[in-house]
C-alpha cells in the first residue's frame, strides 16, 4: 500500500517534471521553388501532422540531370515585425559536404538528416528522385542554443553555379520555461 502510494507520488513528480521541462518545437510552413523545371522538379513539398504534437516534413524532387557541383547557402531569419535576418548565414559546397562529415557542425547537421534523406552520400548526384521524408526534429535535438520565437531557414540551392532551388522551413520554439 505504502509502495503503490511512494510509485504514485515519484509518478506524478516525474510527470510533472517532464511537463516543465518540455521545450516546444514545431515545423510551420514549408517552401520549395524551382528556377529550372529542366534541372530539378519539385514533386511533394509540404508538412503533414501525425498528431498533435508532431508535424513531419515531405518533400521529394526528380533531378533531370547529373549534379555534380552545388553550393548551398543557409540563412536563418526570426519573426520580429516580419523575418530578419538572425545570427545564422553558412555557405558550403555541397559535395564536399559528406567528405568533412568529421567538421563538428557539419557531422551536427548530418546527423539530423541522414536517416530521413536519399541526400545521404557524396556528389555526383544522379538523375532520379530524392526525398527527405517524415523528418522531424525533438526539441532537444535542436542543435543550436534558441530563444523562443518564430523562425525560418531558407536555403538556396546553387547547381553548377547558378540558383536553381529555394527550399524554405519555417518552425516555432518555446523554451522550456524552467530556464
Ligand atoms: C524563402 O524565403 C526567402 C526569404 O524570405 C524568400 O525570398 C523566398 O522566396 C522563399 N522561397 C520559397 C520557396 O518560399
Ligand atoms: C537549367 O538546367 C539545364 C539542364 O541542366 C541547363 O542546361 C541550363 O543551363 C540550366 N539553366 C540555368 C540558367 O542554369
Ligand atoms: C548571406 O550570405 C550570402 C552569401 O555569402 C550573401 O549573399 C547574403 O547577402 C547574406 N545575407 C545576409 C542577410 O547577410
Ligand atoms: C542513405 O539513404 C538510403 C535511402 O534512404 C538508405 O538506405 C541508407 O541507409 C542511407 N545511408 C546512410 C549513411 O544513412
Amino acid at each position: 500500500m505504502r509502495m503503490t502510494k511512494n510509485i504514485l507520488i515519484l509518478s506524478l513528480l516525474l510527470l510533472f517534471l517532464a511537463k516543465n521541462n518540455a521545450s516546444k518545437f514545431k515545423f510551420t510552413n514549408v517552401g520549395c521553388e524551382s528556377f529550372n523545371q529542366s534541372l530539378v522538379v519539385i514533386n511533394t513539398c509540404r508538412l503533414k501532422a501525425i498528431n498533435r504534437d508532431k508535424t513531419v516534413i515531405n518533400i521529394e524532387l526528380s533531378l533531370k540531370e547529373m549534379v555534380n557541383r552545388v553550393m548551398i547557402n543557409g540563412q536563418m531569419f526570426k519573426r520580429e515585425n516580419g523575418y530578419k535576418p538572425w545570427l545564422y548565414n553558412i555557405t558550403t559546397e555541397g559535395c564536399q559536404f559528406y567528405r568533412r562529415a568529421n567538421d563538428p557542425v557539419i557531422k551536427l547537421i548530418f546527423n539530423l538528416f541522414k536517416s530521413y534523406s536519399s541526400l545521404n552520400h557524396t556528389c555526383p548526384y544522379s538523375p532520379g528522385t530524392m526525398r527527405l521524408w517524415g523528418f522531424y526534429l525533438l526539441p532537444q535535438s535542436v542543435p543550436v542554443p534558441l530563444p523562443s520565437g518564430d523562425y525560418l531557414v531558407a536555403v538556396k540551392w546553387s547547381i553548377h553555379n547558378f540558383l536553381q532551388l529555394s527550399t524554405n522551413v519555417s518552425f516555432s520554439f518555446q523554451e522550456d520555461f524552467l530556464n
